[in-house]
């Protein structure tokens, strides 16, 4: 067997052994931290190491520390699973080597990416004629839409700013929500929008941007703006009411932005479909693949309706890069990156194997787990669920539902010990200045039974003394 063969073969014994057992294996792993050191460790390799010998002592040194996050009890930020063929996908990515940067090198990454992109618009609802980026994630794909919206609202100011820069460009306002997502504030930091100069809009109980408060910073002052609204609150799930939002910006003219990572694929869904009323009025969307189309890491996806400033803002030339001319889409013209992974084959594969039915369930299913979680957590005394489980994120406290540092404390002791006992794994975060266990259904994989023994251990954990 050659040592590329050997090589293989290992890797997918250990694959197959990882995915066999991962509903059973503990969330959270046992390695401490000096121990992973020293088990990647050692002096720099003095000379080359058999191909499968390689593989064997790497995935012996990472198996302690891995987190099974594909796993259907993980419940940690938003993270997707791998889907089987997306799995597969990736490896084939791998094997075949391709950089989906120009057509010329990669005729299949090219239109894979066309295809693949054309599905996307129709899976979510938005406009067929929009532009698509594949990126490394939604908050790449917020810095190239934004860079679009940057283009498009200085281009209406006769400002070339790819060629002139920001120094003396006439102003732009930015305007987001209060309950703006950070990835948001730090793609506008990189187009050179400071983070301080951001307008924040008031939003309500649930993070949900007020629209009064949009129309009113929009009446206040006639500079051309962007804003930034959102589908899918990273805590509480919620959405802020983009109908509204769309009639109001463009009212005044201004670029509509939706940061949809997770909350844009309740399009999918017929009977979520009302969450994002209007998203198509948008002009511009980003979202990932690797959240809720579980898709591996890592995979985002920009949309813009303006393909025109969306190229503008992302395409470069030299003369070594060769174009196919109009008849066939460079996948470089539409993202930050030049060379990068051949992202386009996993999300085909993924759309391919649920179709349009399987995608609607999977949205469907883990936002009825969602709902299933709070009911069994709300049942426990002294447990209180903080948001209106909308869609697939719930907020749990122990204690009252209002600021109180006992109950912070209490709140941070269950986290801990649901970490601990490792049946499932959630993180924390701060809810209108309230401590707070976050848990995120996102996982193709999950079933009501996984549901049920997590709220057990998280049930366990609040009972402790
Ligand atoms: C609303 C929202 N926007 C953007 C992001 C950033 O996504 P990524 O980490 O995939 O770049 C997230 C991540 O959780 C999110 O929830």
């Amino acid at each position: 067997m050659s040592a590329a063969d050997a090589s293989l073969e290992r890797a997918l014994q250990i694959a197959r052994a990882y995915i066999a057992g991962r509903a059973d294996r503990p969330v959270w792993p046992a390695a401490s931290l000096d121990s992973l050191r020293e088990a990647f460790g050692g002096p720099l390799p003095a000379a080359p190491i058999d191909a499968a010998d390689v593989i064997e002592a790497l995935a012996r040194a990472a198996e302690p520390g891995l987190v099974t996050t594909t796993g259907p009890r993980y419940f940690g930020f938003v993270t997707g699973g791998a889907l089987p063929a997306t799995v597969a996908a990736e490896w084939l990515t791998a094997v075949w080597d391709q950089p989906a940067s120009l057509y010329v090198i990669s005729p299949a990454a090219a239109v894979v990416e066309e295809i693949a992109g054309a599905w996307l618009l129709e899976l979510l609802g938005l406009p067929p004629s929009s532009s698509v980026g594949f990126v490394t994630g939604c908050h790449m794909a917020n810095f190239t839409a934004l860079a679009a919206a940057r283009h498009e609202m200085l281009r209406r100011a006769e400002w070339d700013v790819e060629a002139d820069g920001l120094n003396g460009s006439p102003s732009l306002r930015v305007i987001v929500g209060d309950e703006v997502h950070v990835s948001v504030v730090g793609a506008l930091r990189m187009l050179g929008f400071g983070s301080r100069r951001l307008e924040r809009v008031a939003a309500d109980g649930q993070g949900r941007m007020r629209p009064e408060a949009l129309a009113s910073a929009l009446e206040a002052n006639a500079t051309p703006a962007i804003v930034c609204a959102q589908a899918g609150n990273v805590n509480s799930g919620a959405f802020d009411p983009l109908d509204k939002i769309a009639a109001i910006a463009k009212r005044h003219g201004a670029w509509l932005h939706v940061d949809g990572a997770f909350g844009l694929w309740a399009a999918a869904s017929p009977s979520l479909a009302r969450h994002t009323r209007g998203v198509e009025l948008a002009d511009s969307w980003a979202t990932d693949a690797h959240k809720w189309l579980n898709v591996p890491y890592d995979s985002g996806i920009v949309f813009v309706a303006n393909p025109a400033a969306h190229r503008a803002a992302m395409s470069l030339s030299a003369a070594y890069l060769i174009r196919r001319g109009e008849e066939a889409r460079e996948p470089m013209d539409w993202t930050p990156e030049s060379s990068r992974r051949a992202r386009g084959f996993a999300v085909y594969a993924a759309i391919r194997s649920l179709g349009r039915s399987g995608v609607a369930d999977m949205i469907e299913r883990c936002c009825r787990l969602a709902r299933r979680f709070a009911e069994r957590l709300a049942a426990e005394p002294g447990i209180a669920i903080l948001n209106d489980v909308v869609l697939n994120q719930v907020l749990v406290r122990l204690g009252p539902a209002a600021p109180d540092r006992g109950a912070d404390a209490r709140t941070q002791a269950m986290i801990r010990a649901v970490q601990e006992e490792r049946v499932c794994w959630a993180g924390g975060t701060r809810w209108h200045d309230m401590d707070a266990m976050r848990i995120s259904v996102s996982n193709w994989s999950t079933t009501e039974e996984d549901v049920d023994r997590s709220a057990e251990s998280i049930v366990r954990a609040a009972r402790q003394p």
